[in-house]
């Protein structure tokens, strides 16, 4: 597993040239390359570097499929969307021929029609019809304090399914609902990237790389067994806390 511990203002620029060369990678082999965003707060700074100069000249996005790994069960016009951050720090700055994008639709009647519908997305998108595995080029996820990643939160029941791509969940804390994909999409990425910053994640960090806990109560940890496909990139406040290395 890659662990990059970079200083915070350098962190963005080193994940988006990751991100180039990954696309890069997957677009000499496939006609397209499909990427899972993540939503959040941290990746809106790499979202904007890989949408500008120099870097928005290195991808053909056009060839490009750009989903969800989440998102939170409001309209696309409200500051907690996902969808609205990613428009915002990406998708609005880039060149035409754009990449094709699919949101989660979340006008829908229910957060639970809501992710059967995005799972009909990603299966007609993704070419799996059939019951096997989804698989993404690339996953961008984020961690929360409480070591969730997407939406997967820690004792969720969807944890522990694999019946469907995607499942809409409910945050343990606040109960809000959100739409996120499965445990076994997320893994079935070809590649993983985490992201983290800032002091607030050093020990969430530290017990996902270096603990033992059950990734039932770390969900991130259930992609840290797949050791040569993730890759975590830190700044030096999120890393602090990591052995040397
Ligand atoms: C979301 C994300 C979630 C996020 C972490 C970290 O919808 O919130 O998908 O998994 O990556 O909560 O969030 P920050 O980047 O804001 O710290």
């Amino acid at each position: 597993m890659q662990i990059e511990i970079v200083e915070p203002k350098l962190l963005a620029g080193v994940v988006a040239d990751e991100i180039v060369a990954l696309v890069q990678e997957a677009l000499a082999d496939r006609p397209r390359c499909s990427i899972a965003l993540s939503g959040g707060s941290t990746p809106a700074t790499i979202y904007r570097a890989i949408s500008h100069p120099p870097r928005v000249g290195e991808i053909e996005w056009g060839r490009l499929d750009l989903f969800l790994g989440d998102e939170r069960w409001v309209p696309e016009t409200d500051n907690l969307s996902n969808y609205k951050m990613i428009k915002e720090s990406l998708l609005l700055h880039l060149p035409e021929p754009g990449p094709k994008v699919y949101p989660v639709n979340t006008s829908l009647s229910s957060p639970g029609e809501s992710a059967k519908d995005y799972e009909k997305t990603l299966r007609s998108v993704l070419g799996k019809g059939s019951g096997s595995g989804v698989i993404f080029d690339l996953m961008i996820l984020g961690i929360g304090e409480d070591g969730h990643t997407a939406s997967l939160f820690p004792g969720s029941p969807v944890l522990k399914k694999s019946d469907a791509l995607c499942y809409a969940v409910s945050h343990p804390l606040d109960d809000t609902k959100r739409i996120t994909l499965s445990v076994e999409t997320v893994f079935s990425a070809r590649r993983v990237i985490f992201i983290a910053t800032g002091k607030a994640k050093a020990e969430i960090v530290q017990k996902v790389i270096e603990g033992s806990d059950s990734p039932e109560v770390y969900p991130a940890r259930f992609f840290t067994g797949a050791m040569d496909r993730t890759s975590w990139f830190l700044d030096s406040e999120a890393g602090a806390l990591l052995g040397d290395r």
